[in-house]
């Protein structure tokens, strides 16, 4: 039985992962707490550990793990900017993410998002439950006719596409490296950044967070933005400039913002604080517009994106196991 520690574990952690690896051989140690360079030390005697997306993986903590004998961390998840890949690559430390477990996840929970802020039914639920049955506030407006942004057309980009193309949408998209026959297929069309900023009502951020993406809505792309347009990031938080978010905000500029992600969510998104005072004053200003809709990086919350970021991370952690070998796409190299 090969034992791996497993950090940031939650409830619905154990119910996925616990069959994944009774079946294949793998034995989880479960740890609430997250992996760092301070934490690293519960990873002594094992040759692989498994992290998600709060987990800091940078240089620190890496040397720590190599120390212990560690030489493969195997991300829970598809995003791997919590990872300094170099100093993996230095120390000899491999490491595996699962690329496509379900797009459809985070694509409908993208929709799930504009549709609630759009319609209101947030704040609906909240009024008919103090049996406030008025309307005013809650008006929106019919997403067909209107022009949708993705910006980023990989896995969940393109499925988001779709969904939008059946409200009816004309929907603009932007790419570093534009799929063209995904585009006439579906009826989508490339644009640079700035003219797809500046033609939608409806944007929905689909990048990986690199050092190119970081704060790609900025200050200055914020301004390019229509007027009363939504923005909507269920990718990486640091995507957006969150100070010159509040500012938009503040200044009555979007329609509404709604994110799954957030620029600082160690410590907060996955835990819960109802009982504690919130210390980011960014992420409190947030919460308090009317038009801010915040989820705690939920898209991947699906039975079948659980299931199968369960299945392919505890065949990698097996594969490893036995002979040092790693599923098909699923190394992440600097
Ligand atoms: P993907 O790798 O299939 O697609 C990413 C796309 O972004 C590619 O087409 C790539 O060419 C494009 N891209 C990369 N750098 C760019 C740049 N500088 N400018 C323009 N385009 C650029 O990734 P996938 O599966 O669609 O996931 C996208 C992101 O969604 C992930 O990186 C992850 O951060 C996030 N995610 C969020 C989840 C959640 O629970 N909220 C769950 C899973 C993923």
């Amino acid at each position: 039985m090969m034992k791996v520690p497993f950090y940031d574990a939650k409830p619905y952690d154990h119910l996925f992962f616990v069959p994944a690896g009774e079946s294949l051989g793998v034995e989880f140690q479960f740890h609430a707490f997250r992996l760092n360079a301070d934490t690293a030390a519960s990873a002594a005697g094992a040759k692989a550990v498994c992290v998600f997306v709060n987990d800091t993986i940078d240089r620190a903590c890496l040397e720590a793990l190599a120390k212990q004998g560690v030489r493969l961390v195997a991300l829970r998840c598809a995003g791997f900017n919590q990872v300094d890949l170099r100093a993996a690559a230095e120390l000899g430390i491999r490491i595996a993410r699962v690329p496509a477990y379900s797009p459809h996840a985070v694509a409908e929970h993208a929709v799930a998002l504009l549709l609630t802020l759009n319609r209101k039914t947030h704040r609906a639920y909240n009024r008919v439950r103090e049996h406030n049955f008025s309307l005013n506030g809650l008006v929106g407006f019919d997403l067909h006719g209107r022009t949708a942004g993705i910006v980023g057309t990989g896995k969940i980009g393109k499925i988001t596409a779709q969904i939008f193309k059946g409200f009816g949408m004309e929907v603009l998209v932007y790419d570093l490296y534009p799929d063209e026959a995904w585009a006439s297929a579906t009826g989508a069309t490339y644009l640079g950044l700035d003219d797809l900023l500046s033609r939608a009502h409806v944007v929905s951020l689909h990048t990986p967070l690199t050092r190119e993406t970081h704060y790609l809505i900025n200050e200055r792309t914020l301004a390019m933005m229509k007027e009363g347009a939504y923005l909507i990031n269920t990718s990486r938080g640091g995507l957006i400039d969150t100070a010159a978010l509040i500012e938009s905000l503040k200044q009555g500029k979007l329609g509404g913002v709604a994110l799954d992600v957030y620029e600082i969510e160690e410590g907060v998104f996955f835990e819960d604080l109802s009982h504690e005072v919130l210390q980011d004053d960014d992420l409190a200003r947030l919460l308090s517009f009317p038009n801010v809709l915040v989820t705690s990086h939920q898209g991947f919350l699906t039975e079948e994106a659980l299931s199968e970021i369960a299945r392919v991370t505890t065949g990698n952690l097996a594969s490893f196991g036995k002979g040092d070998e790693l599923q098909a796409g699923t190394e992440v190299r600097p």
